[in-house]
C-alpha cells in the first residue's frame, strides 16, 4: 500500500481503468501450474490442526481441489454464489484508493504472476499463490467477507484523513497476520501466515513472539515489519467480533487521538495487554 503516497498515477498500457488486467489463465505454463501444486500440496500437509476451520472448509467449494493456479473466472463464479465477491488480476500495487475501491465492491485483486521455483520460499512482492490461497478461501465466509468490504469502505474514507499508517496496521494484524482463538485453541487466518510454510509454524509454535488479544486501538498503534516474521500477533475472537468493533467503531476521532501518540514497536508487551 505504498504507491498512494505518489500523486494519483495512470493505470499501466494495457489496464483498464480500474487497474485490472485479464488474468490470461491458458497463458500460464505447465512449469507454473507446478509451482502452485507444490506450494499447495506443501501447506495442505501442514496447515489442518493450524488454520481456522472455515479456511479448509471453504477449499472444495471454491474448486481449489483441482491442481493448477485456479482461473480468475470460474473461482469468480463461485465465489460469488456464496458471498458475492469476485477475483480480479492486477500488475502489482495500485494506489489504494484504486485498492480500496475494489474491496468496497468486493472485489478482490490479486497479482497474476507466480514465484519461480527458486523462490519457494522468499518473496519480494505478493504472487498468485499468496494473494488467491492466501486471502480468497476465507471470501467464502460471510463475517469476513463483510470485513473485507467494510475495510474497503474504511479506506476510502480514510483518504480525507491523515491515518494510512494506521489502517493499513489493521490490515497488517488482521487480514495478514492475524490470529484467532477457535474452540479455545490458536489458530491462524492471516494470509501472510497461512501462505508461508515457515511463518505458519512459527506464527504458533515459536515461543518468542507475544500473542496479543485484539485491541483496536492498540493495533491500530503499533508498527509493523515487512522484511521478516512477526515480532507479536493480535489474536481476535471469531470475524464477527472482529467486523461488529470495526463497524460499530467512528475511526475519525480515533485517527484523531492515535495519531498524536508515539507508535508501538513491534513485538513491545505493554502493561494492558492479554496474553493469550
Ligand atoms: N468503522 C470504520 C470507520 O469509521 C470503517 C472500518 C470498518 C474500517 C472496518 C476498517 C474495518 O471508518
Ligand atoms: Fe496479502
Amino acid at each position: 500500500m505504498t504507491a498512494a503516497d505518489a500523486p494519483a498515477t495512470a493505470p499501466p498500457p494495457g489496464a483498464a481503468s480500474d487497474w485490472t488486467i485479464p488474468q490470461r489463465h491458458a497463458g500460464y505454463t505447465p512449469a507454473e501450474h507446478a509451482v502452485w501444486d507444490r506450494l499447495y500440496a506443501r501447506q495442505l500437509a501442514q496447515l489442518p490442526g493450524r488454520v481456522v476451520a472455515p479456511f479448509l472448509q471453504s477449499l472444495d467449494a471454491l474448486g481449489f481441489n483441482e491442481p493448477g493456479i485456479p482461473d480468475f473466472e470460474r473461482l469468480s463464479e463461485r465465489l460469488l454464489r456464496l458471498t458475492g465477491w469476485r477475483v480480479v488480476a492486477v500488475p502489482g500495487l495500485v494506489p489504494n484508493e484504486v485498492f480500496f475501491g475494489h474491496l468496497a465492491n468486493r472485489r478482490f485483486v490479486a497479482g497474476r504472476f507466480i514465484r519461480s521455483p527458486a523462490q519457494l520460499d522468499y518473496l519480494q512482492e505478493p504472487d498468485v499463490f499468496h494473494d488467491v490461497f492466501g486471502h480468497v478461501p476465507l471470501l467464502a465466509h460471510p463475517a469476513y467477507a463483510d470485513y473485507m468490504q467494510a475495510y474497503g469502505l474504511g479506506g476510502l474514507r480514510s483518504m480525507r484523513f491523515d491515518s494510512l499508517n494506521m489502517l493499513s496496521r489493521l490490515y497488517w494484524y488482521t487480514i495478514e497476520f492475524g490470529l484467532m482463538r477457535e474452540a479455545g485453541a490458536l489458530r491462524l487466518f492471516g494470509a501472510g501466515i497461512v501462505s508461508s510454510h515457515a511463518e505458519s509454524v512459527y506464527a504458533l509454535d515459536d515461543p518468542r513472539p507475544p500473542r496479543i488479544a485484539f485491541d483496536l486501538r492498540r493495533v491500530l498503534r503499533t508498527g509493523y515489519r515487512i522484511d521478516a516474521f512477526q515480532a507479536g500477533y493480535f489474536v481476535i475472537d471469531s470475524f464477527e467480533d472482529l467486523l461488529r468493533q470495526t463497524v460499530e467503531t467512528d475511526f475519525a476521532p480515533l485517527y484523531a487521538e492515535l495519531g498524536r501518540l508515539p507508535a508501538i514497536e513491534p513485538g513491545a508487551v505493554l502493561p494492558g495487554d492479554t496474553l493469550i
